[in-house]
């Protein structure tokens, strides 16, 4: 079988890279990958010589590239994750959201309609519901998406449905709560408080720090994502959530805990614009297929603050990077 990653040197893609290499010793892996400032080639260092995987440097906007990739290279499954990703980028950059979010999905869309492929999984996420309260999102919720990012994906998302209703194009598509784990850039909640710590400096906290939301170890993502692959109905949408419902202030606690420092190493900031206040998602569809989350919360966390400790030249050269002083810059002036 072969496979077409799209987005395999970000964060979620280099995870289920390895994933699949590890889990099926007769897939091949076509890693598609612009390289953009959240990729990055050390995430797939340990594999790049594996006669199984080939990589790609390209965008999922160019046409022609992606044309002459399907037709080369003949995928069987697709599997898109290339998407900016985050969303205080998209306060300060939002049509650059639209572009490849959008576009890039749809660019891929066509080609696969066009080429025919056995299936094309399509990974979004469970921002493009929007805030809900109580309760947990279903996959037949309304989408509501707040930020430009969310937006994007709510977009991408829904074209890939609409490839499977209107063309026929044997789409899937994930819903994922927030993600964690190793190789993820250190601008999130979770990745960017351990580094924050081990650099002795304090945790930027939005607002009181009482937004929540669910988070998921990588690899269960990734087995979930797999589970959707070889078991999904074509046509459907799963949600996968990790069903560990956290405010941000409790996550800090958790991570100053594990790095042994105290609570004056939280620094509360303004609030992000329109900061969306819990995510939850329903996940009994996918549990139906046999999936559930392996890795438990606390050790989860454990595991990934390990991870960036040992691996400290990894995020040392991006944070180092004058590209975060510049968009920190930009947001303190919104
Ligand atoms: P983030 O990791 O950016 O994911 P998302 O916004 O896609 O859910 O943020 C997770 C939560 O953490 C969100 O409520 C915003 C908050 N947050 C902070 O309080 N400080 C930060 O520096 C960051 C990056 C996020």
């Amino acid at each position: 079988m072969k496979l077409l990653i799209t987005g395999g040197a970000g964060f979620i893609g280099s995870n289920f890279i390895r994933y699949i290499l590890n889990k099926y010793s007769d897939y091949w892996i076509i890693n598609f990958d612009i390289v953009s400032y959240c990729a990055n080639f050390e995430n797939l260092k340990d594999i790049e010589k594996n006669p199984r995987y080939k990589f790609i440097k390209g965008d999922i906007c160019d046409e022609k590239l992606v044309n002459k990739i399907f037709q080369k290279e003949k995928p069987d499954f697709v599997v898109n994750f290339a998407a900016e990703s985050h969303v205080d980028r998209s306060i300060l950059e939002p049509k650059k959201f639209t572009r490849t979010n959008i576009l890039g999905t749809h660019t891929l869309l066509e080609t696969a309609r066009k080429y025919g492929v056995k299936k094309f999984e399509h990974i979004s996420t469970d921002e493009v519901y929007g805030t809900i309260k109580k309760e947990e999102f279903k996959e037949t919720d309304v989408l509501l998406p707040n930020s430009p990012y969310a937006v994007s994906k709510a977009g991408a998302d829904l074209l890939a449905r609409a490839y499977y209703k209107t063309f026929g194009l044997p789409v899937l598509i994930t819903r994922s709560s927030n993600n964690f784990g190793p190789y993820q850039f250190p601008e999130k909640l979770i990745s960017l408080f351990i580094t924050n710590l081990l650099e002795n400096k304090k945790v930027p906290l939005y607002g009181k720090g009482l937004n929540i939301r669910d988070w998921i170890y990588v690899l269960d993502n990734c087995s979930g994502i797999d589970t959707v692959l070889h078991k999904g109905e074509i046509g459907e949408i799963y949600n996968i959530g990790g069903g560990n419902e956290f405010t941000n202030l409790e996550i800090a606690k958790f991570i100053l805990k594990e790095l042994s420092k105290d609570e004056s190493f939280i620094e509360y900031i303004k609030d992000r614009p329109g900061h969306d206040f819990r995510y939850a998602l329903d996940t009994r569809k996918i549990k139906k297929l046999g999936w559930k989350p392996e890795h438990k919360f606390g050790e989860a966390i454990r595991k990934t603050a390990k991870w960036y400790k040992e691996n400290a030249s990894w995020w040392e050269k991006i944070k180092s990077g004058e590209y975060l002083k510049y968009y920190k810059k930009q947001y303190k002036n919104l």
